[in-house]
């Protein structure tokens, strides 16, 4: 990100600080509780956004190189992520062309064949089918033709894009519209993949996701947590037709004006936070980015698993003490997404299951929930949320 575009967001958020303000939507919105609730909405959903449109399956540094592999099956579909002995990134269907059984049962390695376990077929990273035992016996297969299933993938700033159809087309520039640039200013094609760790919940996706839009929240619910290193109730944000930038304010910033403004930086005092619609939230820290993709659970409407993946500055990865981060920012990052944010949406959720409750309110001081739900909205062709007055 340009020193002027970090300078600027820093003065905001010191000018809130200052004048004891937040951000200000203008109005407070009603969302009906049923969103998390329903279970034709969820199935709406679970055909436009994870179905129907690109899905973010991981980043760069989950195929380090040539010969790596990655195995996903987050939509209820089985991938296969390679990268081919050319470099480039490949996608599959993880299925055997013989009788379908996965043919890379791990979920990260690398290797230069695949071997279905049933009867042995073997595939060559760039999907070929490559060996067929006791074809005499078996037939003749053309081999040209029996190659795994491929969906389209592609890899652009750092990030691994697959879509769920054969014949789906991906538009990196609009999928990831406004976040581009600051990926890869940030690095991310070269970050290093640090860790993950995953959180079935009982709460519908969509309430995972809210939890990571405003800080109004930090003085309560996080006090004895991130309220001692962050500022609360004090937030910068930019958003783009489907996609937006938060900027969150570490207690940092109260040691930027001692410093010429030529020092300044914006991650330390600044904490940016990138959501990619529909589901996936990139926090960004000084040295490493916690990347959580969130999934509606395959049958129950209140219930998601979180996907959380951890990514070390290159300057880092190498050191004793990156390579001791990945586990230490894992370990703070459940005390407070799962043990807090994700306790107390799934409390919302028994609300929202009630049925006594028929909507919650987005506040004035909430613009990034208010940009989700309409987000969601409007790519279901439904109105956006109506603003209540009191
Ligand atoms: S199912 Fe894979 S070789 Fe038979
Ligand atoms: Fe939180």
């Amino acid at each position: 990100m340009k020193r002027d575009e970090q300078i600027r967001l820093l003065k905001h958020l010191l000018h809130q600080l200052d004048t004891g303000t937040n951000l200000d939507a203008g109005v407070m919105l009603r969302a009906p509780s049923s969103v998390y609730s329903c279970p034709e909405r969820a199935s709406q959903e679970r055909e436009r956004f994870f179905l129907d449109y690109p899905q973010m399956i991981g980043m760069s540094g989950d195929l380090p190189e040539n010969g790596s592999f990655l195995t996903r099956e987050d939509w209820g579909v089985k991938i296969l992520a390679t990268r081919d002995q050319d470099g480039n990134f490949r996608a599959f269907l993880n299925a055997c062309r013989h009788r379908g059984v996965s043919i890379e049962g791990e979920e990260r390695g690398k290797r230069t064949r695949f071997m279905c376990p049933f009867h042995a077929w073997t595939y060559a990273s760039d999907g070929k089918l490559v060996n067929v035992p006791k074809s005499g016996h078996f037939g003749d297969v053309d081999k040209d033709c029996r190659g795994l299933i491929e969906l389209p993938a592609v890899e652009k700033y750092g990030v691994l894009l697959v879509h769920p159809k054969r014949d789906g087309t991906i538009n990196p520039e609009v999928v990831l519209e406004g976040l581009g640039p600051d990926f890869e200013s940030w690095g991310f094609p070269d970050y290093v993949y640090g860790g993950s760790d995953v959180y079935e919940v009982p709460l519908n996706w969509k309430l995972a996701i809210d939890t990571f839009g405003e800080t109004y929240h930090f003085s309560a619910l996080h006090r004895n947590t991130l309220y001692p290193v962050f500022h609360g109730n004090v937030q910068g944000f930019d958003h783009w037709e489907r996609n937006h930038r938060m900027i969150l304010c570490t207690r940092e910033i109260d040691t930027l004006r001692e410093h010429p403004e030529s020092e300044w930086r914006l991650r330390g005092p600044g904490f940016p936070v990138y959501w990619l619609f529909p589901n996936v939230m990139f926090n960004v820290g000084a040295q490493l980015v916690s990347i959580v993709r969130v999934y509606p659970h395959p049958t129950e409407v209140g219930r998601s698993i979180s996907q959380v993946s951890f990514y070390l500055d290159p300057a880092v990865a190498g050191s004793v003490e990156g390579r001791a981060l990945p586990t230490e920012i894992a370990r703070r990052f459940g005390d407070v997404i799962r043990d807090e944010d994700y306790v107390a949406a799934a409390d919302s959720q028994r609300a929202a299951d009630s049925g006594l409750q028929d909507a919650f309110i987005f506040g004035r001081n909430e613009p990034t929930l208010h940009h989700y739900h309409n987000t969601y909205n409007k790519m279901l062709g439904l109105p956006p949320l109506e603003p209540i007055e009191g």
